[in-house]
């Protein structure tokens, strides 16, 4: 990051949850965007422990390692610590600082009006889950980010932020980066039972799997219900093994969805061409995936370094925070 001082490059402030041993919808969904991303931001990467507890407070016995999982996957998806600051929320305060103070510019009924909100209130109605999006949107403009890199799901988040950053402006002149959302075509990916691919639902396929164990869940995936053997035409769409080969699979169409349509292609076949695609695809991610696991003082020294380079940021936003609000008490100027 610093040979680059000195350039006005836009910043990038990306976010993922520790759910723990991430997956290939993970990957494919936003580690490799932000692989490229690296390249041309001066960019942020946080672990989001916090976001997580809105949720999972009460046995936090099993963080540490969900937060290193992550960490591990950050970098053997091809995350480089030279380009990109990786660091654990909690790590830099300033986030709940900037939380704490955009809380009183946003109304309770704003919140519990967002779906995110609306879908698990039965199950949770925490004060701190209700302000799960304020804390979102202080993560991104403590850094005054332009832009953050997120799925369609995340629209209205990344707009609450654009709206805080406006309305501490509009109140206190303009301090704050009003930032936008950098929308990602993520392609679709299904697990093993044809739902969404989730590490909850147990339906997935980790990055870190062996070979052999990627074939062995792949074996288990739904395929069309009404192709029963070979020779049976087939529909591949909607099929999860078909939107995999999509990915990992050139010229996939005329490979894979014609001989599927035909009958000629089963889903035995069809799945073992899947396991050798993917496996080659990883390979390269796994390879330095265990590298970086023979190593964990490493990691933790990646995520430390990283949490400075994030700090020496946040401290000058939340000082001028601080100005603008006339907070600033003990500054003589
Ligand atoms: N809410 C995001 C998600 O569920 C995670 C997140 C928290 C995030 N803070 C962020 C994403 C800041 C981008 C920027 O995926």
């Amino acid at each position: 990051m610093t040979e680059r001082v000195g350039q006005h490059r836009e910043i990038i402030l990306s976010g993922m949850q520790p759910t723990g041993a991430l997956h290939i919808g993970n990957l494919e969904g936003a580690l490799r965007n932000w692989v490229r991303l690296q390249e041309q931001y001066e960019m942020y990467s946080c672990i989001v422990d916090w976001h997580s507890l809105t949720a999972e407070f009460e046995d936090t016995s099993g963080l540490k390692d969900k937060v290193f999982q992550v960490a591990v996957d950050f970098l053997a998806a091809g995350l480089d610590p030279n380009k990109v600051a990786i660091f654990v929320q909690s790590e830099v305060p300033e986030h709940a600082e900037l939380h704490l103070i955009f809380s009183m510019l946003i109304t309770v009924p704003t919140l519990s009006r967002l779906p995110t909100y609306l879908e698990k209130k039965d199950r949770l109605d925490s004060y701190g889950f209700l302000g799960y999006p304020v804390l979102q949107a202080a993560d991104i403009c403590v850094y005054n980010a332009n832009k953050v890199p997120v799925g369609k799901d995340q629209e209205k988040h990344i707009w609450l932020a654009n709206d805080l950053a406006k309305r501490f402006n509009a109140l206190y002149g303009p301090t704050l980066v009003e930032p936008e959302a950098l929308f990602t075509e993520i392609p679709l990916i299904l697990g093993s039972d044809a739902r969404k691919m989730s590490k909850s639902y147990n339906n997935d396929i980790a990055i870190g799997m062996t070979e052999a164990e990627t074939e062995k869940k792949l074996r288990t995936f739904f395929t069309d219900p009404k192709k029963l053997r070979k020779g049976d035409p087939g529909n591949p769409d909607g099929c999860p093994i078909y939107l995999l080969h999509r990915i990992y699979t050139p010229g996939a169409a005329e490979s894979i969805a014609s001989p599927c349509r035909t009958g000629e292609l089963g889903c035995v076949a069809c799945k073992s061409q899947l396991t050798n695609n993917l496996n080659d695809a990883l390979r390269p991610i796994r390879e330095r995936r265990a590298d970086w696991l023979n190593r964990p003082a490493d990691v933790w020294n990646v995520l430390a370094s990283g949490a400075e380079k994030a700090k020496a940021r946040t401290k000058v936003v939340m000082e001028k925070v601080r100005d603008a609000m006339k907070i600033n008490y003990r500054k003589t100027t």
